[in-house]
């Protein structure tokens, strides 16, 4: 647990899939969180969430006898933010909606609370294009689910402040995250353009009969998946190349990779192939429901973390 007094407390505004998960983990952190968001079965909502993540948050070694003990429900959205050292957004991904709450969230919000966006797309240029202060705004990009990934990647918008940037990676970091900043604003930022490129050509494969999604699923997480969690793609080529590095890697099979590259696939996703590709993937994993086949993932991603962790 790691409460830091110049992040406390946190507004969480959006309660959904990422907004309970971010809350879990703050509470598991001992900061105080007030939770906003327009649903009518907030309360419930976020207890039973909560309650879901709580033997994650357990076996990944957080206390949590008492969750819930600085937990508020604020249904008023200027109260929730008042007094709040992070905001952390979760609403909908929609410019229009983020770009009027973060207008409205900026006349309640103390002068020193840093606005965190957990938008998976849009820049945060745009999302404070109406603010006055925009300069204490970035996206915080969190890997689904936030309380369980360590990856954060930090976006700065054109406006953000180094104070911005540099307090939002140690706020990030008292949680036990990975956060990433990253140099400049691209769509996608850089987790979800790599995910996007290789899974470009995972649906090439099986809409071209090489593979079925289930071998192929298993040729990522028996040989792609193992190494990447241990070194991303360009440590594991530094020591693919042997004693000489890298540099002997590129000189020796990196230079032919250009090839390939024009060999790699662009599938048509029109409704013949969505189609073709969902009872495909139901296929391989009928029999198990998606929470027996979540809780498998969870379980098996925490061994992994807690194994590098050691
Ligand atoms: N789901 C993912 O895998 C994922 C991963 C990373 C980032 N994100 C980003 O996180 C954000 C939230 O995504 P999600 O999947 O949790 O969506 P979600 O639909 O589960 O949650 C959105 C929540 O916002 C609430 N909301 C709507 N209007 C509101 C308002 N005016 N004030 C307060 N709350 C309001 C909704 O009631 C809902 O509970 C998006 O920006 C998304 O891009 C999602």
């Amino acid at each position: 647990m790691s409460c830091h007094k110049q992040f406390n407390p946190i507004t969480i505004i959006g309660a959904g899939v990422i907004g309970t998960s971010w809350a879990a983990l703050f509470l598991a952190n001992g900061y105080e969180v007030r939770i906003n968001d327009i649903s009518k079965t907030l309360e419930d909502d976020v207890i039973n969430g909560i309650k879901n993540i709580e033997p994650t948050l357990k076996t990944l070694g957080y206390d949590t006898k008492d969750l819930g003990k600085k937990l508020i429900i604020e249904k008023n959205q200027s109260e929730a933010v008042k007094g709040a050292k992070i905001i952390q957004e979760n609403g909908p991904e929609n410019i229009e909606f983020k770009q009027n709450l973060y207008q409205n969230l900026e006349k309640y919000a103390d002068e020193d609370a840093i606005f965190l966006t957990s938008s998976s797309s849009i820049p945060a240029s745009i999302i404070s294009e109406k603010m006055n202060n925009p300069e204490r705004m970035c996206v915080g990009h969190p890997f689904n689910p936030p309380h369980l990934i360590p990856l954060v990647e930090i976006v700065p918008g054109k406006a953000t402040s180094e104070i911005t940037l540099n307090k939002s990676k140690e706020f990030y970091e008292s949680l036990g995250k990975s956060p990433i900043i990253l140099k400049k604003e691209i769509n996608g930022f850089v987790a979800n353009r790599l995910q996007a490129a290789i899974f470009q050509e995972c649906i090439n494969l099986v809409l071209e009969g090489v593979v079925n999604p289930k071998d192929l699923d298993t040729v990522v997480d028996s040989s792609l998946g193992l190494r990447w969690a241990a070194d991303g793609p360009f440590l594991s080529f530094h020591l693919g190349g042997g004693n000489g590095g890298f540099e002997d890697f590129m000189n020796h099979l990196g230079k032919n990779m250009p090839d390939l590259w024009k060999q790699l696939g662009h599938p048509e996703l029109n409704e013949d192939n969505i189609e073709k590709l969902i009872t495909m993937v139901n296929k391989a994993y009928k029999g198990l429901s998606i929470s027996e086949l979540s809780s498998q993932r969870d379980k098996k991603q925490i061994n992994i973390i807690n194994a590098l962790n050691n």
